[in-house]
């Protein structure tokens, strides 16, 4: 992997994360604990492992947890600095609001929800030998009609930023991180929210300025949604996404301090079992995350799931697709299926069944 000099990290972290609710009541996504250490340590370990020590956190929902966790991030070998937004500015006015910050000519924006396996090195390389304004990350998916498209020419130029369509022309999207040259930065509007995909790149485009594709097919996730999330905890921890800030082995899972796994329970498919959580006999969990002290008890069955802090869940129940607030309890024989969600402290008594909805 190529290093990178010169250039400052800027994370935007300050969205609601209204989708993967009740997880982000009590912490924003980027905090949220997978492969056993918040979201934004996986984000931050590949900011580091090219190089670049400076990064600057634009922060709006819960910003004080940030700063709480990571400090002045001399623990993790970085120099954090945190920007707060009291209005949140959206993408393309979090990015400008951290402009007195920057120290080099380049700043390379993350998204702070998506992981990602591309060379680092090589998008900022791409950007300064094209002497672009901006060149963003472009992933080729294999199923494109799910986003909006990023066409490119022979040259890498991009030529356009269209919506979403069922056949749309090209299977590169946008990936949700960019190089900034810093001047083209001070020209995005200060003091209102701004969009950068809806109008920043867009607005750049329509003024013939240079905007590149860096176009990459490694491993990429938005996180977004439960599903993207319990995928994305599970490829950290069998090693199918990288990332260097595992806590501990990994493979078929991830078992933290002082959780207990029954004789007799299975744990499979990248599940995390955070601290003091339990798994007991017969119990089978797949693919998952159980937050710390997550209780699963005999004969349960959970797949892709996440069980918040504390959650319970009875015995014989059987759980496919759902999230479980912190401390929510699931009677015994329950059956939640398919995107079902239950808010904090909700118990549900023993036999419920419910499917896709919000408890
Ligand atoms: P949803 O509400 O579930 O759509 O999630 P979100 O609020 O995180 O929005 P989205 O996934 O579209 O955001 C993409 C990235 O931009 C995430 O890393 C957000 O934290 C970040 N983000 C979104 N809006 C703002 C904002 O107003 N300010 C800052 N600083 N970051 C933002």
């Amino acid at each position: 992997m190529t290093s990178v000099s010169g250039a400052d990290a800027v994370i935007l972290v300050g969205g609601k994360g209204t989708r993967l609710r009740p997880l982000t009541l009590s912490a924003p996504k980027p905090m949220l604990p997978t492969a056993g250490v918040p979201f934004l340590s996986h984000v931050l370990s590949r900011i580091r492992a090219v190089g670049i020590t400076h990064v600057v956190l634009g922060t709006s929902y819960r910003a004080e947890v940030f700063e709480e966790y990571f400090g002045d991030g001399s623990a993790f070998g970085l120099d954090i600095d945190y920007v707060v937004e009291s209005e949140p500015l959206d993408t393309g006015g979090a990015i400008r609001n951290v402009v007195d910050r920057l120290r080099g000519d380049d700043a390379v924006v993350f998204n702070g929800d998506i992981l990602s396996g591309a060379d680092l090195g090589a998008l900022v390389a791409a950007h300064r030998k094209a002497e672009a304004d901006v060149t963003l990350h472009l992933q080729r998916v294999a199923d494109p009609s799910r986003f909006g498209s990023v066409p490119t020419d022979a040259d890498g130029r991009v030529t356009a930023f269209l919506e979403k369509t069922p056949n749309p022309p090209t299977d590169q999207i946008n990936a949700g991180c960019y190089v900034f040259r810093r001047s083209v930065i001070e020209e995005i509007p200060a003091g209102r929210p701004v969009s950068v995909e809806r109008e920043t790149f867009p607005d750049l485009l329509r003024r013939g300025r240079h905007v590149h594709g860096y176009v990459d097919s490694s491993y990429w996730l938005d996180v977004g949604t439960p599903e993207a999330f319990v995928r994305g905890s599970a490829d950290l921890v069998t090693g199918r996404a990288p990332s260097s800030a595992l806590p501990g082995p990994t493979g078929e899972r991830l078992v933290l301090d002082d959780a207990v796994i029954a004789d007799g329970a299975e744990v499979t498919e990248g599940s995390t079992v955070g601290k003091g959580a339990s798994v007991a006999a017969g119990a089978r969990v797949r693919g998952s995350v159980l937050f710390d002290g997550a209780v699963v008890a005999e004969g349960a069955v959970v797949e892709r799931s996440v069980l918040g802090v504390g959650a319970r869940v009875g015995k014989g129940a059987v759980l496919r697709g759902v999230v479980l607030g912190d401390r929510a309890s699931v009677g015994a024989e329950c059956e939640l299926l398919d995107g079902a969600r239950v808010w904090p402290d909700v118990e549900l008594a023993d036999s419920a069944i419910r499917f896709s909805s919000d408890v």
